[in-house]
């Protein structure tokens, strides 16, 4: 099935606006998600056969690898993302308010070097109705994660009831929260990764996470942070610090990045984020780094750069438990999760270790 997508859809999709082809993609995934016959059809082709479970943030996944955030920022497929196989989705980021984000053009594609870049700004419904619709679609069969940023119009000083407004809204539905303040293209965000901000935005959302688990009587959520790749040594090393002191559950690394493999091809002049395959090295880099800062206490989420599975057994080894792709579904199609699946699972048979469990971090011993 992979070859069919390398042959046929791909090139379709090429010669497509790339943020037109991903809606399309999208809106293909959910009518085919949307009926049982479809879903088995699905499930068929592209769910893989092996599990690789592994026990995470108090959670069971079928093996590692889940969606990357931004590619269903409405949670409009979430019954796709578990037919073609992935252990868990990631939804937005989501905003407390609705917003359009940055002007179109705004997601632009490389295939040669399997690159994208982006401004999209996170548009987005806004947390209400992010949180009807997942009231209407009900529980899902794999966990759900949501992926929380802040408005635009919302003052950085203001920070901290955006995100825990929208944590508020969303927590009856979700599995997981990930407060990103790495995304490049709302101004001034990334300063929220910094000193007070970050710590006032955690400790309002672990208030609201309590305040919601004890009206709903049950348990808090994870809590987790997404940082950018961009970040110095010590940067990295005071939010590790600061995640630590307010127990956050875990890190996603990492977010795209402001560098550019070269200047040559015309879409890396494009400002905003990059993703896809040259990130791959410098978002593994972080994922050592945090590892060993922490001797392996934090639980990692790596992604940047997955397309294949050794990529994936990479980040595995330099210390993520879990792994999540959004490039890696743009150029290798829905195929993706049962390759890496499949290759993780070869790998295991090859290396020392019994479980994935057993392999994370072991490129540190
Ligand atoms: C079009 C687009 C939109 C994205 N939107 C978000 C977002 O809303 N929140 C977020 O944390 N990351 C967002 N990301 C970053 C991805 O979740 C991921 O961290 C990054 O793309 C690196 O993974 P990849 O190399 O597999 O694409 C976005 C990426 C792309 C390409």
């Amino acid at each position: 099935m992979g070859r069919i997508f390398r042959w046929f859809s791909r090139p379709l999709l090429a010669v497509q606006d790339s943020e037109k082809a991903h809606a399309r993609s999208l809106l293909l995934l959910r009518l085919f998600s949307s009926n049982p016959f479809s879903r088995s059809l699905l499930r068929f082709l592209y769910k893989p056969k092996r599990n690789l479970n592994i026990q995470c943030f108090g959670m069971e996944y079928n093996h590692p690898f889940g969606l990357a955030a931004g590619m269903d920022k409405r949670a409009e497929a979430l019954r796709g993302w578990e037919s073609i196989g992935l252990a868990f989705s990631e939804i937005g980021g989501v905003t407390m308010l609705e917003q359009t984000g940055n002007p179109k053009p705004r997601m632009f594609r490389n295939g040669r070097d399997r690159a994208l870049v982006n401004r999209m700004g996170f548009n987005n419904p806004g947390s209400e109705k992010v949180a009807i619709r997942l009231n209407q679609v009900g529980k899902q069969t794999i966990p759900v994660w949501a992926n929380l940023g802040k408005s635009k119009v919302t003052a950085l000083s203001d920070a901290k009831d955006d995100y825990s407004t929208s944590l508020e809204r969303l927590w009856p539905y979700i599995d997981l929260f990930v407060v990103n303040v790495s995304s490049p293209n709302t101004p001034g965000l990334r300063e929220l990764q910094h000193g007070d901000h970050l710590k006032e935005i955690l400790d309002a959302c672990i208030l609201k996470n309590e305040a919601c688990a004890k009206q709903h009587n049950g348990k808090t959520k994870p809590l987790l942070i997404k940082v950018a790749p961009d970040l110095t040594t010590s940067e990295l090393e005071l939010i590790i610090d600061t995640a630590i002191t307010c127990k956050i559950d875990g890190i996603v690394a990492t977010n795209t990045t402001l560098e550019r493999p070269n200047e040559t091809d015309k879409i890396y002049q494009e400002q905003g984020g990059c993703s896809g395959s040259p990130l791959k090295s410098q978002s593994t880099a972080m994922i050592h780094h945090i590892y060993s800062y922490t001797n392996g206490k934090l639980p990692i989420v790596g992604v940047g750069g997955i397309m294949n599975s050794d990529d994936a057994w990479e980040k595995i080894t330099a210390g993520a438990t879990l792994l999540q792709a959004y490039a890696g579904f743009v150029f290798e199609g829905p195929s993706l999760s049962k390759s890496i699946v499949n290759g993780l699972h070869r790998k295991l048979q090859q290396s020392e270790f019994d479980t994935i469990a057993d392999a994370v971090g072991s490129a540190h011993q």
